[in-house]
């Protein structure tokens, strides 16, 4: 007797049920879903099924989608109130490489952390890909990186709040983003998922300057701590990019870094998301706004 060859009478529960294939990409970040064609309307039961896969894996992979700019919203939409990255009209963000830094973001981020409701859930499409290759995307899971601090560490993590602020702080150095103001706000650098309750940290190098209460010494050191900890390649899925692809993740619980590797070739992401939400964190903690500034006071 083989006590370990599955059994093709008696396929796990969920596996009889899913609506879609699953494939794993990386042991704890990332599944390719296939079976589903996105551009038609999903059924609720669906879409539960995608948001279950979403919040346990933080990145779903799509591939020969083909979306365009309407249908990735309609699509998107299906996880929340769509909003445009200014928190108005549904439209997507653009990044494209022309814009130099500002269009390429390699650097590890959550999206909208600025905010004190940043991004929930969002969507990639990528328009325009470079003709020599390159300009991946890695996503790090960061409720795995909780999971695998070490627990003196993480209780620590548990207790404080963090600063999240928009730079470069000159408007005129963003020229695409945050409306010309400077926003920053307090975030827990240990989140609690809403749906699932799983734990992540949420500190970044684009974003968070410092930690509140400690000495800058401390907290600089450990920042890199945990932003060194949150990039172990243990963490992360890459996605190489090929046309028609999608990638739908959980803004909550991953980063992402855009990999600056295609020098002038044209790369055009579309970046659609849904509403967003403060962050809870353990023992009542929760995201505040600080301050919007008019980038023309900042001397
Ligand atoms: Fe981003």
């Amino acid at each position: 007797m083989n006590a370990i060859a599955p059994s093709p009478q008696a396929p796990a529960p969920s596996e009889a049920q899913a609506p879609f294939a699953e494939r794993r990409l990386g042991r704890l970040i990332g599944s390719e879903i296939s079976g589903l064609d996105l551009k038609q309307p999903l059924a609720p039961e669906i879409v539960e099924a995608l948001k279950a896969r979403l919040f346990d894996r933080g990145v779903l992979y799509f591939r020969n989608q083909h979306l365009d700019t309407e249908q990735q919203i309609a699509f998107t939409s299906h996880f929340g109130e769509v909003r445009g990255y200014d928190g108005g009209a549904p439209r997507p963000a653009v990044w494209d490489s022309r814009k130099g830094i500002h269009g390429r973001v390699a650097r590890w981020h959550a999206d909208g952390t600025h905010l004190e409701a940043p991004a929930t859930i969002n969507t990639i499409n990528p328009v325009v890909l470079p003709d020599g290759g390159g300009g991946d995307t890695i996503w790090a899971s960061t409720s795995a990186a909780y999971d695998r601090l070490s627990p003196p560490l993480q209780r620590l993590a548990e207790k404080l709040t963090a600063i999240h602020a928009t730079t470069p702080l000159r408007a005129q150095d963003w020229p695409q983003g945050f409306g010309g103001k400077f926003i920053w706000s307090e975030h827990p650098v240990v989140t609690v998922h809403p749906v699932t309750g799983r734990k992540a940290l949420f500190v970044s190098p684009r974003y968070t300057p410092e930690i509140v209460g400690l000495r800058p010494n401390e907290s600089a050191d450990l920042l890199k701590v945990l932003f060194n900890h949150i990039a172990l390649p243990e963490h992360q899925v890459r996605i190489i990019w090929e046309p028609g692809a999608l990638v739908l993740w959980d803004n909550r619980i991953t980063q992402h870094y855009a990999v600056d590797d295609y020098d002038d070739d044209l790369r055009v992401v579309h970046n659609v998301g849904v509403k967003g939400e403060p962050r809870v964190g353990v023992n009542g903690l929760r995201s505040r706004l600080g301050a919007v500034i008019p980038t023309e006071e900042l001397v």
